[in-house]
């Protein structure tokens, strides 16, 4: 019977589906692979500099009608980093590579050819409209310092670790920003774990070596903690079961929880999962002071009297947020407009730094009234390449309209044709310039926070939403997934999850 019929087609409906996912994703594959040839710049078009290869920098670029402007791009690391995975890579969960682009293949895929240059911006001349870029990589030629002149300019170089001048943590500490921050954190993990099993070590120094220090309970410090733990539970206690009951976590925090940015249910949830976990949260606990094998901090004891508490380690792990970058302390020096702006430049409504013109800033160096987060930075890149691609197009229906106009004296037998596109034209005119200033969309906020557990507060429907637990990490999994960068980078991720599931983590030591 027919109603038969149907019901075979819908259950063939998921194989279908199937299918035609894996042909999309081939298809986009394929095309990856084989990209079109790209057109050469114009140079006539206006020179738009943008600095940075984060998330607001690459967000704008992968919008951005290209073949609107002469790009170029300017930054020393040449790849994407996708880092709300990152955590993840100083465990061998995932390996460095799978969270990693490379710029190349991002402009590749333009439709008008990008430069790139793999450099520092050291300074920016608004007056000259110059960007003054340093090589500091180890290989460099005869040039390594030149000048890039620009029309437009974007500064989307992010921000850098906050030490807060206290002493001993630059010289000491790891950080946790980029791939070899990640990377001299894994080393260290298994140095200290090997040098803490070596012959004869005594219990002292055993548990000096396996206490892992991470100063900052923001979501950094939890996320790394979380799966610090996990590495040691998972691996590390079934390798070397000798020291296992010596290893430990400490989690340093000034304020008197961990997560403030996060709902009171979830901060009090995950304080719970780490006392589980076995994990030593010290609230209430000001880090002063740093030294190759001790942390000191400062708490206020029972009797309200300040006391100095003395943390030695093996690890330390210094997650305390954003300080600004050299290069934009020295630009917002040379503008009046931003002297009182402590955390990064001012901008407008539009992400024009206050008290310039043609310069714009995304993601963490700018001051939007936004945390510094990549969801923030992500909108701001997306709503400058709208920006951009208006701006574009309104000069080019600007210079249409002047030249129609023109030619109405020159062909009064075609006036009303050329009329008629003249109002056409106005019309789409209208349309593009009425551009709404950037208005950030809170998505929600997501944190592992280790076994298998992540805590989320989620937007929904104008309406908060909190949530924690295993559940949540399957979305939190399935919400990073795809916010992957590329299918490359999800496929690489799916794999290494398999992986260090199946075989456990890599313990060598690189
Ligand atoms: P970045 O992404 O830091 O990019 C800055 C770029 O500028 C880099 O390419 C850098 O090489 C380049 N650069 C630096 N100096 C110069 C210079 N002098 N000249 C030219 N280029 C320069 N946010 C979330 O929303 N969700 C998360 O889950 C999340 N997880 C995170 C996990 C970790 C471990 C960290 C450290 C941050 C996390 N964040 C998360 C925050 C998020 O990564 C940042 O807010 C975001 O990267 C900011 O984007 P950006 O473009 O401003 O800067
Ligand atoms: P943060 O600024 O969020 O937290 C730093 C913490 O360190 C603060 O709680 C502060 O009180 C503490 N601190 C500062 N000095 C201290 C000291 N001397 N001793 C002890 N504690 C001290 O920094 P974080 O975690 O690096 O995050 C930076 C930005 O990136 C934030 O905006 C955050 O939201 C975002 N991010 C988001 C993630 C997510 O959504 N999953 C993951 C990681 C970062």
């Amino acid at each position: 019977p027919r109603r038969f019929r149907t019901l075979r087609w819908l259950w063939r409906l998921p194989y279908l589906s199937a299918i035609a996912g894996v042909v999309y994703i081939g298809y986009g594959i394929y095309q990856d692979r084989h990209p079109d040839p790209q057109t050469d710049p114009d140079p006539s078009k206006k020179t738009l500099v943008i600095l940075g290869t984060g998330w607001g920098s690459v967000s704008l670029l992968k919008r951005l009608d290209t073949e609107n402007y002469n790009v170029i791009v300017i930054s020393p690391r040449n790849y994407f980093l996708f880092t709300p995975l990152l955590p993840s890579c100083t465990t061998g969960t995932i390996e460095h590579r799978s969270i990693m682009e490379p710029v190349r293949t991002i402009l590749r895929s333009k439709k008008a050819s990008v430069k790139y240059y793999e450099a520092d911006a050291s300074s920016i001349d608004p007056e000259r409209k110059v960007v003054r870029i340093h090589d500091n990589s180890d290989i460099r030629g005869d040039m390594a310092e030149t000048e890039v002149p620009y029309d437009m300019l974007v500064i989307g170089v992010g921000a850098e670790n906050a030490t807060f001048g206290i002493p001993g943590v630059r010289e000491h500490s790891c950080f946790l920003k980029e791939i070899p921050d990640a990377q001299l954190i894994r080393k260290k993990i298994m140095d200290c774990v090997e040098t803490a099993a070596f012959k004869d070590q005594s219990p002292e120094e055993i548990d000096r070596l396996l206490h892992m220090v991470v100063v900052g309970g923001g979501p950094t410090g939890v996320e790394f903690a979380g799966e610090l733990q996990d590495f040691f539970e998972e691996d590390i206690k079934k390798l070397i079961p000798d020291i296992s009951d010596r290893f430990r976590v400490t989690l340093i925090e000034a304020l008197p929880n961990v997560l403030p940015s996060f709902s009171k249910q979830l901060i009090e949830y995950t304080e719970s999962t780490f006392k589980e976990e076995k994990i030593d949260i010290r609230t209430k606990t000001m880090v002063k002071k740093v030294t190759d094998k001790t942390v000191e901090a400062e708490i206020v004891g029972p009797d309200g009297k300040k006391q100095t508490q003395i943390f030695p380690y093996g690890l330390l792990v210094w997650a305390t947020g954003n300080a600004v970058r050299p290069v934009v302390k020295d630009l917002m020096a040379h503008i009046p407009a931003q002297k009182d702006s402590r955390r990064g430049l001012a901008v407008n409504e539009y992400l024009v730094v206050q008290g310039t013109r043609d310069i714009w800033a995304v993601g963490d160096c700018a001051v939007a009234g936004y945390a510094p987060t990549a969801q923030v930075a992500g909108q701001e890149g997306n709503f400058l390449a709208r920006l951009f691609n208006n701006m574009a197009k309104t000069e080019a229906l600007e210079e249409n309209i002047r030249e129609l106009s023109g030619s109405l004296n020159l062909k009064p037998g075609n006036a009303a044709e050329i009329s008629r596109e003249i109002e056409d034209n106005e019309r789409q005119l209208r349309r593009i310039k009425d551009i709404k200033p950037f208005h950030y969309s809170h998505q929600g906020s997501l944190a592992y926070i280790g076994s298998d557990k992540a805590v989320a507060d989620v937007s929904w429907f104008n309406g908060n939403f909190a949530t924690g637990g295993n559940l949540t990490y399957l979305f939190w999994r399935s919400a990073y997934l795809s916010m992957c960068f590329s299918t490359r980078n999800r496929l690489l991720v799916i794999n290494d999850w398999l992986k260090s599931k199946l075989f456990g983590r890599d313990v060598s030591r690189e």
